[in-house]
């Protein structure tokens, strides 16, 4: 799919669509919860993250970050990892920019999971220590994706992954993605996707029964992941998706369904 397929009067431009965990009344109040919901999971986030994911997480992260080489080499380039959680994609990111130096900035709002990033980034640049060319480490910001502490057009690139989901309100942070863009920059968007057919049907089997019991189970709360397949049934299908970036403002919008359209990236040009 390269294109929006959606005109863009069907889709509702004026209702806030964005998360909202259970109990919440307003986007203020479900940006609250979000923030308090990770911050109570980020000790066992990683490992939950691969156990329920088979660890393809890591394959989506990787061939996400190689999508934006050519940008991440540009000299002088900067990116910036929204809703970095504990800074996988951050880190992908900086793998794929090779040799290069960008600068990369990893930005969460919970500061819980910014401190997992930054234990693991000291742990894996003690360990390449005396092996590889030194490259610029990432920096970790704590800031709210929907009112960013940039200025207009500073960033070559802007990616999240399994972050903007979580947003209390879509279309503002796809303003605000926008506004720090560089004319010509690019924003990448790793996400879940339910997928149709018989796929979707395995996969909401999956994601409404036994993820929320396995992830309830190790990290000892409910809430967050029976937050998380409610939050994916939630969040717009691809076109719809692209109908509000371009609506946004943006000049492209495409989507690249991974491994059979349970996740895909949205990506768009300023
Ligand atoms: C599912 S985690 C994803 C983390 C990481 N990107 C990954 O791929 O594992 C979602 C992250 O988004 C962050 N988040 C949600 N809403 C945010 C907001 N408005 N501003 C900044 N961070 C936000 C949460 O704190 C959480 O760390």
């Amino acid at each position: 799919m390269n294109s929006s397929q959606q005109t863009l009067p069907e889709i509702s431009k004026s209702r806030v669509v964005g998360a909202a965990p259970e109990g919440t009344a307003d986007p203020a109040s479900a940006a609250r919860a979000v923030r308090e919901m990770f911050t109570s999971i980020a000790p066992r986030y990683d490992l939950l993250n691969h156990v329920l994911s088979f660890n393809i997480d890591r394959l989506w992260w990787r061939r996400a970050a190689r999508t934006f080489r050519s940008i991440l080499n540009r000299p002088g380039a900067r990116a910036l990892d929204l809703c970095c959680g504990t800074g996988d994609m951050t880190f992908a990111l900086r793998r794929a920019a090779g040799e290069s130096s960008p600068r990369i900035l990893g930005a969460d709002f919970s500061y819980a999971m910014l401190q997992r990033a930054a234990q693991k980034a000291a742990g894996l640049s003690s360990a390449s220590r005396g092996h590889e060319k030194s490259a610029a480490v990432p920096e970790w910001i704590e800031a709210d994706a929907l009112n960013l502490p940039f200025p207009d057009k500073h960033f070559d690139l802007v990616t999240s992954a399994f972050g903007f989901r979580n947003l209390a309100d879509y279309d503002a942070g796809l303003r605000e993605i926008l506004r720090v863009l560089r004319p010509g920059g690019e924003f990448g968007i790793l996400e879940c996707n339910e997928p149709q057919g018989a796929v979707g049907a395995v996969y909401r089997l999956y994601f409404r029964h036994v993820l929320p019991r396995v992830g309830s189970l190790i990290s000892g709360v409910r809430g967050p992941y029976a937050y998380l397949p409610a939050s994916v049934e939630r969040f717009p299908q691809p076109a719809e998706m692209m109908a509000r970036m371009k609506i946004a403002g943006f000049a492209e919008a495409t989507w690249t369904p991974y491994t059979l359209g349970i996740a895909g990236l949205y990506r768009g040009k300023s």
